[in-house]
């Protein structure tokens, strides 16, 4: 060995010193705040950053997995990706020279909903290992009513029944009557985790017989307050009260009996008052004869005459 090829080998021992020491050059860098939609595609989106003195970069290996789980979601090795099902790179035709290491999941569920890590090593060093989460959300569907007793009569107090599934995080369900006042519920909210890792919500509201609305909607916000849905139910014309609590039996009994008071004592008023402007007039023809005489017809100058033979 002569000196210059120890000092080639020397500057190699340098730069290989350089580049396994240079943790420094390379981080992963990746968006805080990932979020997802469950149903849809979600990225955890992370970029590796490598100092400006290393010149065109390869990266050695990409180890993607969810925290809690030894299981990895994808891995880059020699050039060859392992990947679980639903898991990809973001970038559609990646490379070891792409520094965009974004983990794609192509159908979002609870399941993917937590922290993950991602270690990344490259020819001019590796990272320690990287934290990033994915924030899932799931929309609520759109409400339910149903009601007990099913069919709504107004003769019996009424229990409704408002429901919505699907949706993540927790949300609420709230009541609104026609004028769009808000009605308490009659018992606590229930959410109930299912089996998908999604909330199904119910919720009761209680009416009384003799006060019941036209409709009533049910509204369901998610877990940011913002409406998501909703769903109204009509109540029959028969079965609604005006709010004042009138008894609908005597109601009815009052609708046919007005009529009949009314135009009867109608009929009863016309017989009185043809009655009293007969005698009225009687009267009249006995005091003043001849103004009458002048101003009435046939019929009455008849009467009049009649009368007028007896009494003059
Ligand atoms: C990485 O790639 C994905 C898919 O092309 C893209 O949506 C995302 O914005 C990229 N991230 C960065 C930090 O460039
Ligand atoms: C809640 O709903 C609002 C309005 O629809 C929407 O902007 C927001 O992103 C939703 N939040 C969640 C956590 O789903």
């Amino acid at each position: 060995m002569n000196m210059a090829s120890v000092g080639i080998l020397l500057l190699f021992f340098i730069v290989i010193r350089a580049q396994t020491e240079g943790k420094s050059f390379v981080k992963v860098e990746c968006k805080t705040g990932n979020v997802g939609q469950y149903g849809q595609q979600s990225m955890l989106d992370c970029v590796v950053t490598t100092a400006e003195e290393v010149k065109d970069p390869k990266i050695l290996t990409v180890t993607w997995k969810k925290k809690g789980s030894e299981d990895n979601l994808l891995f880059f090795h020699r050039g060859e990706t392992k990947v679980q099902p639903g898991y990809r790179f973001a970038e559609s035709s990646w490379n070891d020279k792409n520094m965009n290491i974004s983990l794609l999941i192509t159908n979002t569920t609870m399941v993917n909903n937590g922290d993950y890590t991602c270690l990344v090593m490259t020819d001019s060093g590796d990272d320690e290992e990287t934290v990033t989460s994915l924030g899932v959300t799931a929309k609520y569907n759109k409400p339910t009513i149903r009601s007990i007793p099913v069919n709504i009569t107004g003769r019996e107090d009424v229990t409704l029944i408002c429901s919505s599934v699907g949706g993540y995080p927790e949300g609420k369900l709230r009541w609104f009557d026609e004028h769009n006042t808000e009605w308490p519920a009659s018992s606590k909210m229930e959410a109930e985790l299912t089996n998908d890792g999604l909330f199904k919500l119910s919720s009761k509201l209680s009416l009384l017989k003799n006060s019941i609305f036209s409709k009533y909607t049910c509204v369901v916000f998610n877990s940011s307050r913002g409406k998501e849905d909703e769903v109204t139910l009509e109540i029959p014309d028969t079965a609604a009260s005006e709010g004042q609590g009138g008894e609908k039996g005597s109601d009815q009994i009052s609708k046919i009996v007005a009529p009949v008071v009314v135009i009867g004592s109608l009929i009863v008023g016309l017989l009185l008052a043809l009655l009293i402007h007969r005698r009225r007039s009687q009267r009249h023809h006995r005091e003043v004869p001849t103004c009458e005489l002048d101003a009435e017809q046939g019929g009455h100058v008849e009467t009049y005459k009649e009368r007028g033979d007896g009494t003059v």
